[in-house]
């Protein structure tokens, strides 16, 4: 029978399948650390207990061969899972070509053979980090009775402005790579009432940034009746429930980050006003003034001392889109909030309680540059049985990159499309 390295225990007769991570050997005895999906293990080879072709076989492995090795588990303290396979033989499945991968490789380097560069310890935690965080929010909205939906990727207008649309070529007309599901979320509430898309966004960010991708996974709940108030605490719970589940089920790739996972059992949120966090700034010396968007020295500077997330709420209304609602009582004031993460990660998730009143939407539509005939079925919402309703964006790569303390957001995802790179 055929285990995975995390499955084994001492004593047991196994036979594992996986690649070479690492091999050495001197004249009596051949050291293979095996990689599967789960782990890795040492697999000692001795001269005098296995047939010559065996030993010679596992002397001269190349890296990244596949094998199939079996063995008997032992107790070794010294091994990073405490155990080691006593290796009785080897079967080569295939004999890999010289592995292009050595230590003192280049970040671009490494990048042009990110398909290889995949199996890397580093990599591989990243993934199954994230791998928790998808089933958790999903797990969490259910729980809560939301349906996931489905938006289109392909668009006619613009969520998040035009100046990070993608275009493409749509027969001879001019179609966009979505930047938000949202304006379709927030048709499907009304047949739904609480909905989450789980999809990618696109953003052509002319900038070269450590946060910015140009095609992210964006996870967006939109909720019918829910209040600005009560948009904010569903972010909380939601941040709490996915943090709360990775602390649980990646001790072992979160100590690979170096992140204690008691700092993910219980986070904490710390909030502020956008104008409170406007004097702030200017206490700590930025040059900024009320009715300016914060940048990423001003965001990071906002919780770069703090392992607290920080809820910034109620910015003003001309640095914000269209869609979020006006305040009753400060007309301009947007009744929405970024969440920035801890330790100056910058922001995670944008929101907002939805404009419902057509005219506002229209001349906030109109200020903006926007073809009001792109938007046509957007304002048909308002018109048919419009409720209160509010929802929020969370970019999972950018909550990857925090959790994983990872210098920069490419690798929060296998496949990273930056300013410079869509291969492979
Ligand atoms: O703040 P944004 O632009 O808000 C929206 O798109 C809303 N329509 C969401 C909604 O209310 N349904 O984007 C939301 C989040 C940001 O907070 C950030 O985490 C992430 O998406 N994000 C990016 N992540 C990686 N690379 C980029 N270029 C990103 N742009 C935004
Ligand atoms: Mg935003």
């Amino acid at each position: 029978m055929s285990y995975q390295i995390e499955d084994i225990s001492p004593g047991q007769q196994v036979r594992l399948r996986g690649w070479v991570y690492r091999q050495r050997a001197s004249k009596d005895v051949a050291f293979v650390v095996l990689r599967d999906a789960s782990d890795r293990l040492q697999c000692v080879f001795k001269k005098d207990s296995v047939s010559e072709d065996v030993f010679e076989k596992a002397a001269s492995l190349p890296i990244e061969s596949a094998v199939i090795i079996e063995g008997n588990v032992r107790e070794d303290e010294r091994a990073p899972t405490g155990l080691e396979l006593d290796a009785s033989s080897l079967e080569i499945i295939h004999e890999a070509e010289r592995f292009p991968i050595t230590r003192d490789k280049s970040e671009d380097f490494l990048l042009d053979v990110r398909h290889l560069w995949l199996r890397s310890q580093k990599l591989t935690s990243m993934m199954k980090i994230k791998h928790t965080f998808f089933r958790a929010a999903r797990e969490f909205l259910m729980n809560q009775h939301f349906y996931e939906v489905q938006p289109p990727l392909i668009t006619a207008s613009a969520c998040e402005g035009g100046s990070t649309l993608f275009s493409l070529d749509y027969f001879g007309d001019e179609a966009y790579l979505s930047q938000s599901g949202q304006l379709y979320a927030e048709a499907l509430i009304y047949a739904l009432e609480r909905v989450f898309c789980f999809a990618p966004s696109f953003r052509a960010e002319k900038s070269r940034t450590k946060r910015h991708l140009m095609e992210y996974w964006h996870l967006e709940p939109e909720m019918t009746w829910y209040s600005h108030e009560d948009n904010i605490q569903l972010q909380i719970a939601l941040l709490q429930y996915v943090c709360n589940q990775i602390a649980t089920y990646n001790q072992k790739e979160l100590k690979f980050f170096g992140r204690d996972p008691h700092t993910l059992y219980n986070v904490q949120f710390d909030r502020m006003t956008y104008d409170d966090a406007v004097k702030q700034l200017q206490e700590q010396g930025f040059n900024v003034s009320s009715g300016v968007d914060f940048g990423s020295n001003e965001e990071y500077s906002l919780t770069a001392e703090s392992p607290r997330f920080l809820i910034v709420e109620r910015y003003p209304l001309e640095i914000k889109a269209f869609y979020m609602k006006t305040d009753p009582q400060y007309p301009h004031i947007a009744l929405c909030n970024d969440v920035l993460a801890p330790e100056g990660y910058g922001e995670i998730i944008g929101g907002s309680e939805r404009e419902t009143d057509n005219r506002l939407l229209i001349q906030r539509l109109q200020e903006e540059g926007q073809d009001l005939d792109d938007y046509e079925w957007y304002l048909d919402l308002r018109k048919y049985g419009s409720v209160p309703h509010s929802g929020f964006g969370m970019g999972v790569e950018r909550v990857i990159r925090w959790i994983c303390d990872l210098d920069h957001i490419r690798d929060a995802t296998p496949f990273p499309r930056t300013l410079t790179r869509y291969y492979p």
